[in-house]
């Protein structure tokens, strides 16, 4: 039973396969965290330790007793104003202005399958999952305010989701200031806490550290979840490895502004949470409204960080990514970005497309610079109609010829934002996020649109909807490049309401596309990898993961998204060398099976300059990514190394153990002659495998054990890949 609530101890319990959740309303009301750990029975409310500790923690006054403080106790929804000093997930201000409120047990549900919030993106189940949601009902009587706490349930892939929807229930106006979604905290224990950090061409770099007295918070006030840091965090025990110890994740299915925090108390307990950033944020809500606290995924572990990822992989695989092409081998494409910027016609693109069904590819993408008079990135967003002089003709007839040639045909929008110098703009200077009298900022020299507004956003969609209609599109890259900083709307009075509602008007017009389109698949970008989030999945099946296209970049780039995201989430092409971000020049081979390990496989250069010898390395490539594209999709991710070990090793293999890939490149050489091995793991103990390139038979156990030499090469970027098949 996944559910179960035990009325006599007011203990609800959540269990997955592998994990147990548990919460207990105690006497007073209060909803108090008692366990998330392996999965077990009985009730751990033994766990929390009451001691007058009331020196400098208050009681709320009907409870008098001084060993019982919100300053300590363990909760799950901690708020603002009864005594807990330490950082809540909820503030809200009454009808005069005072913060303060008092949230206590109300009623609760226990629901078949999994809830879901409509106009945001959440994780669905199907009939199989034997998904559950739990519902319990806090409220503040004095506000009129009643907060529904929800925790969906999906057993099998060990993720346990939370959302929190605030009503006003009440006679009078109350603004919530502040409305994150999750918290676990910890009652003892040493962690790490580990966050994925970086900026633009470089994401995701994963960072860990231990957690020490105070707080340590990443998050995002850009408006968009960020290329700096991510929304993800996970806590780990201070020896928590790779394949051993215990972990727990939170990710944010919101692809807006976030704050994810940890903070050790002073009695060295430990508070995790995440939820909306509270930059610029201030709701109001009239008797009647209700606000939602977007998704938070959470998962645990006691088999170390490779368990934890291959959670999280699953259930944003199998849960969030929407549609046909969640199932569907993703179509390897060329991308005309760094093949020729905005220097394309229709002609060069037909002799790219050319070269590329030559090469065997499936899809030619169209990136930026087909619209308006968008010569330069200093113009024409907003002005969504084909340019047919610079195509030499209408997009359908282009289309028709690429089809003609046996590729797909693909194309790249942008149409969050607006270009002073476009036609949009002057028609419509109101429609831009930007304060009344002051100079806005510009990014990349464009303006953010107000997606709050429903006519911008029915401007767009029939923008958009007349490009996609008018020729055989199977592919948009739906691209975002800038921070929102001048946060003002002309279409509300209640500014701090924008950023939210923005997001609300994104979701809006993507899930409008995306039933207009059930079949066209969507790439989401951000300036690379800026809005790199399981909110955005839940629109695009594939993300571009960063605009570094470095593969030595990549691999810890890859590795650290790999974290909480799955590959097949992950868009990555083989681009030219020298790179042109870094200058750095990797051998085809290793570039070509780091862009492998993404499930959106791809080129990203100019074809028709690449020598022969490269021509038939890249036709190997393509036929060696069809066969194992299932795997790299559906697999259970390893991650043997890291990119920080003189050997990256990362594995692929399906759940039973029946065969597997193994990806391995050279990172350090020093002298000549050190034989560097790889150890696969995942496999099935006892049975033998046929390694599918050299032909030989190994056993398991020793390859899992003792590993198997790479070839000796003084050559950094030395690259192999193996395929293992069980023989049954
Ligand atoms: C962003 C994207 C790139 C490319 C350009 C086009 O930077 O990340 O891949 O599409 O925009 O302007």
């Amino acid at each position: 039973m996944p559910l179960v609530y035990d009325s006599e101890t007011k203990t609800f319990t959540i269990h997955t396969d592998r994990s147990t959740y548990q919460m207990q309303v105690d006497r007073f009301g209060y909803l108090l965290h008692l366990y998330y750990g392996s999965r077990t029975e009985g009730t751990m409310d033994y766990l929390i330790t009451y001691a007058d500790r009331s020196g400098m923690c208050g009681s709320p006054h009907d409870v008098a007793d001084r060993t019982y403080s919100l300053d300590v106790l363990p909760q799950e929804y901690p708020f603002q104003g009864t005594g807990d000093m330490r950082c809540p997930l909820f503030e809200v201000r009454d009808a005069e202005g005072a913060w303060g409120c008092d949230l206590r047990y109300v009623r609760h549900e226990l629901r078949e399958g999994k809830y879901g919030l409509p106009g945001l993106p959440a994780a669905y189940a199907g009939e199989g999952d034997d998904a559950k949601t739990l519902s319990i009902t806090l409220g503040d009587p004095r506000l009129g305010l009643e907060v529904e706490l929800l925790y969906g349930v999906l057993p099998h892939t060990d993720v346990i989701t939370r959302a929190a929807v605030i009503r006003n229930v009440g006679q009078k106006a109350v603004t919530v200031t502040r409305a994150q979604t999750a918290c676990l905290d910890f009652v003892h224990g040493d962690y790490d806490v580990i966050t994925l950090n970086g900026r633009h061409a470089m994401e995701r770099r994963p960072d860990r550290h231990p957690v020490g007295n105070g707080a340590f918070r990443v998050g995002s006030r850009r408006g968009m979840s960020s290329n700096q840091y991510n929304p993800a965090m996970i806590l780990t025990e201070r020896h928590t490895t790779e394949t051993a110890g215990r972990c727990w994740s939170m990710n944010f299915v919101y692809s807006g502004g976030f704050e994810a925090q940890v903070e050790r108390d002073q009695y060295e307990q430990t508070r995790m949470q995440m939820g909306l950033s509270d930059n610029q944020f201030s709701y109001p809500l009239q008797p009647g409204d209700k606000l939602v606290a977007p998704e938070v995924m959470l998962t645990y572990s006691n088999a170390g960080l490779g368990r934890l990822s291959q959670n999280l992989h699953r259930c944003i695989r199998e849960h969030i990514v929407r549609g046909p092409w969640r199932d569907r081998p993703r179509p390897v494409l060329i991308n005309s970005w760094e093949a020729a910027y905005f220097d394309f016609t229709g002609d060069s693109l037909l002799r790219l497309a050319e070269k590329a069904a030559e090469l065997g590819l499936d899809m030619l993408v169209m990136d930026d610079g087909w619209f308006g008079n968008r010569i330069d990135d200093f113009r024409a967003l907003g002005d969504w109609t084909v340019n047919e002089g610079k195509l030499g003709g209408s997009l359908h007839d282009l289309v028709e010829r690429v089809n003609a040639l046996g590729l797909k045909f693909g194309i790249w929008v942008e149409p969050e934002m607006v270009s002073e110098d476009s036609d949009l703009f002057r028609a419509h200077p109101d429609w831009v996020l930007a304060l009344p009298g002051k100079e806005p900022v510009l990014g990349r020299d464009q303006l953010v649109l107000d997606l709050s507004r429903p006519e911008v956003r029915d401007n767009l969609y029939e923008q958009l909807c007349a490009v996609f209609d008018s020729a055989n599109i199977e592919y948009v890259k739906w691209d975002y490049n800038r921070s929102i900083v001048d946060v003002y709307s002309h279409g509300t009075r209640n500014q701090g309401t924008v950023l939210y509602d923005y997001m609300l008007g994104l979701y809006d017009l993507l899930e409008r596309l995306h039933e207009r389109y059930p079949n066209m698949l969507f790439e989401g970008c951000s300036a690379g990898g800026g809005r790199f989030d399981a909110g955005m999945m839940y629109y695009t099946p594939q993300i571009w993961t960063s605009d570094n296209t470095d593969a030595d970049n990549r691999m810890t780039i890859q590795y650290g998204t790999s974290l909480i995201y799955p590959a097949s989430t992950m868009g990555a092409h083989v681009s030219a060398c020298p790179n042109e971000i870094n200058g750095r020049d990797v051998p085809l081979g290793a570039r070509g099976l780091v862009a492998m390990a993404g499930g959106g496989f791809g080129y990203e250069l100019d074809l028709l300059e690449l020598p022969e010898r490269a021509c038939e390395i890249i036709r190997g490539q393509v036929s060696t990514y069809r066969e194992i594209e299932p795997l790299v999709r559906e697999g259970l991710l390893y991650r043997l190394t890291t990119p920080k070990d003189d050997v990256f090793a990362w594995e692929y293999a399906t759940e039973d153990g029946s065969c597997a890939v193994v990806f391995a490149v050279v990172m350090k050489v020093e002298g000549y002659g050190e034989a560097e091995y790889v150890t696969p793991r995942g496999l099935t103990p006892g049975a033998a495998y046929r390694e599918a390139v050299s032909g030989r038979i190994f056993m398991a156990d020793a390859l899992m054990d003792a590993g198997l030499p790479l070839p000796v090469s003084c050559a950094p970027y030395a690259s192999r890949m193996y395929r293992f098949e069980r023989i049954d």
